[in-house]
């Protein structure tokens, strides 16, 4: 992660600096650092910024080497029309100025002539833009490596900047762990590791528990469990709660699936692509990120995140195609394929969540379905609920967030899918309208106000992004730090 500092806009007369260019802005005019620059640069940053057709359009950038004896570099950063200049904007554009400014160990970014609130997500940007997993490269060479180890915002109200700046970089931190956690391999981050990764989150605040398989037994997770019978590695659950609110007032829950292998089990997957399976925890990713994000920013609310750990493998041990389990909540499952593993994986987690917390709402993420892929592509996550003004607040809070949602349909029709002929419902119900009958699943485990999240499409992505390098994306994290913002701690007096 850069470091980041925030200082007075002064023109620096050496090293690396980056320069936002509103769209049609004329770099000479004006008594701002940009026209600043460019009279302490003789004019060629106008010179260059004319021959490189540069005009200061969202995304565009142009650099300069040596301008001066002392710049080593100068990038002009395109930030587009006013209606641009959004949080949203300046994240990306403070993304591109660290992408152009890679190459040096230290940099400046002038975001003058702009709120503080603005200077502070240029620098949320650039961080998250800069993460980068490269734990297990050890031949790249230094000069391969990105270099940015500090960038100094320049602000003309640096001290507000620096204020407002803690509660982001938490955010940043909850970003960098999710992606961290669906980066790494699947014979490193087993249930069991992934569960030990929650427990620094304690140092934040948070109550951190970590169920076995014993106590699963005992509680009768028995859905969960077959998942997790073919494998090797031991299931886990893990209870993390910030009680940031009131106290007793009742929580939001947050559920992830996390299965660290998805195989498919005995109903296997295909070779090509199986390797993608290891995100299959993306969803507990996410709320880990989330929770550790919302414990970081010390967010006015109580909030549980509850996530269900287990690998889905194939071995004599494993569940059948055919076998009927009891879960938690008593009803009978007949598991006629043992690949949609992800629904019995939350039917009790959820099961587990809302029996223990009496949330105000519950919201599960999860990378249930290949069938949401094919109904919303990479754009939006499907959104299912069964409440109208939770699904109100999220499409809000994906919208503000940049991690967008779509509605998608609930209904008796679906639900009659996965009637089973031996037990209370089948875990599968045919190809049409898959990630909704994956969601009407789990709706049978469901009490109170949900949503569930199906983030198969958004979880992983495989070309660079403005605000992420290609692979993990934390897709939810801050989607729900939003949405705890926006809805409970904006409801409490100050
Ligand atoms: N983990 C997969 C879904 C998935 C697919 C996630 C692609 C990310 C990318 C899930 O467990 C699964 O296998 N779902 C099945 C369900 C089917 C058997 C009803 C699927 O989508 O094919
Ligand atoms: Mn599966
Ligand atoms: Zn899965």
């Amino acid at each position: 992660m850069i470091d980041i500092a925030f200082v007075p806009a002064a023109l620096p007369t050496a090293g690396a600096l980056a320069l936002l260019v509103p769209e049609g802005a004329s770099l000479g005019a004006g008594e701002g650092m940009l026209a600043q620059a460019d009279a302490a640069c003789g004019g060629t940053l106008s010179r260059a910024a004319a021959a490189a057709g540069f005009t200061g359009k969202k995304a565009q950038t142009c650099a300069v080497l040596a301008p001066t004896e002392g710049l080593s570099r100068v990038v002009l950063i395109g930030l587009g029309r006013d209606s641009d200049h959004t949080l949203r904007g300046m994240e990306e554009a403070g993304a591109a100025a660290a992408v152009a400014l890679a190459r040096d160990t230290e940099a400046a970014l002038a975001v003058d002539d702009m709120p503080a609130s603005h200077a502070a997500h240029a620098a949320l940007g650039a961080q998250l833009r800069s993460y980068r997993f490269d734990r297990y490269r050890t031949k790249e060479k230094p000069d391969d490596k990105p270099k940015l180890a500090t960038l100094n915002i320049m602000a003309d109200d640096p001290d507000a900047a620096r204020a407002a700046w803690p509660a982001l970089a938490a955010v940043a931190q909850g970003v960098a762990l999710s992606r961290d956690l669906a980066s790494e391999p699947p014979n490193v981050l087993h249930p069991t590791e992934l569960a030990e990764r929650c427990r620094p989150l304690a140092d934040l605040g948070v109550e951190v528990e970590v169920l076995g398989p014993e106590q699963m037994r005992g509680l009768g997770m028995n859905a969960l469990l077959a998942v997790s019978m073919g494998s090797a590695q031991e299931p886990r659950v893990v209870v993390m709660r910030w009680n940031g609110g009131e106290p007793g007032a009742a929580p939001a829950c947050f559920v992830g699936k996390g299965v660290t292998f998805d195989s498919g089990g005995i109903s296997i997957k295909p070779a090509p692509g199986m390797e993608d399976m290891k995100w299959d925890m993306a969803g507990a990713a996410a709320v880990i990120g989330a929770v550790s994000a919302l414990a970081g920013r010390k967010a006015r609310a109580n909030v549980v995140g509850v996530v269900g750990l287990t690998e889905n493998m194939l071995s004599g041990a494993a569940q059948r195609p055919g076998d009927v389990v009891r879960s938690l909540s008593g009803q009978t499952i007949e598991v006629q394929n043992t690949d949609a593993e992800g629904r019995l994986v939350l039917a009790d987690a959820i099961w587990y969540a809302q029996d223990r917390f009496s949330p105000a709402f519950t919201v599960d993420l999860a990378t249930l379905t290949g069938a949401i892929i094919v109904s919303l592509g990479h754009e939006y996550a499907g959104m299912f609920s069964n409440d109208d003004p939770l699904a109100a607040k999220l499409q809000a809070a994906g919208q503000a967030s940049g991690e967008a949602v779509w509605r998608m349909p609930l209904g008796e029709a679906y639900d009659k899918l996965i009637r089973s002929d031996i037990a209370d419902m089948k875990n599968i119900g045919g190809r049409p309208g898959g990630a909704i009958i994956g969601a009407q699943f789990i709706q049978r485990f469901v009490r109170g106000p949900w949503a569930h999240l199906d983030i198969a499409g958004t979880a992983w992505s495989t070309k660079d992004s403005p605000l992420a390098p290609k692979g993990a994306t934390a897709w939810g994290v801050r989607l729900l730090d939003r949405l705890v913002a926006e809805h409970m701690e904006a409801a409490q007096p100050q």
